[in-house]
């Protein structure tokens, strides 16, 4: 699932580009067992399998020893969610493992020894953390300098500074009596560039009221 996600989008973009490498690591070929099997039954007696953490140990034991980590993140729905100040965060990085959780979970001591953050992608439970792993990285990758065609539009996304992005429009001026704004067809950038800002903290305002006036 997650190798479609790489190979099309922002992410294939980018990896074309040599900005951004991302090499996906299957746990079975780090089992020591005949059949490969990464997970077991748990301890206790619950129902379902749970993935062992001698597979996963050996994966990052491997990756450790060709280059240094800045995180080892393992996706969870009990993790801090993320947000555009992580992604941030994470596009600064050199490296990054993003381990993907399975949907009964991972023998603990995995999360207790090896794992340097926890991130959830919203309050929901997926049934694995592929799809949150692929947002992370879109999030994530699409900060890279180059990325994206300019760069200024990375800046200017809704979250940055807190703010929601302002409204846009495109030809024509009007459309079934619809009009554009007029300040945008003025040709006064620094009363557009203020009608924006205007916009944007209305907009989070009424839109997102918990993001309004938060400075982190
Ligand atoms: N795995 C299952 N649900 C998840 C979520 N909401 N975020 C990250 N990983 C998950």
């Amino acid at each position: 699932m997650f190798s479609g996600l790489v190979d099309c989008s922002i992410l294939k973009r980018a990896q074309d580009k040599k900005l951004v490498e991302i090499v996906l690591h299957n746990l079975r070929d780090y089992t020591t067992n005949k059949h490969r099997h990464v997970d077991d039954y748990p301890f206790g007696g619950e129902a379902g399998m749970v993935l062992q953490i001698e597979p996963i140990d050996n994966a990052i034991s491997a990756l450790k020893g060709q280059r240094e980590y800045d995180e080892i993140i393992y996706t969870s729905p009990d993790g801090e969610v993320f947000n555009q100040k992580i992604a941030n965060q994470l596009s600064s990085c050199e490296n990054i493992i993003i381990l993907c959780g399975h949907y009964k979970g991972i023998d603990y001591r995995v999360r207790e020894h090896l794992i340097t953050r926890e991130i959830s992608i919203g309050d929901y439970v997926l049934t694995g953390g592929e799809l949150a792993a692929a947002v992370m990285a879109d999030a994530v990758v699409r900060l890279i300098p180059g990325a994206i065609g300019d760069e200024q539009s990375a800046l200017s996304d809704s979250f940055q500074d807190n703010l929601l992005a302002p409204p846009v429009y495109t030809r024509p001026a009007e459309y079934k009596g619809w009009r554009v704004p007029d300040i945008l067809l003025s040709g006064h950038q620094a009363k557009i560039d203020e009608w924006k800002l205007r916009q944007a903290m209305e907009r989070t305002e009424r839109l997102r009221p918990d993001l309004y006036g938060k400075d982190d």
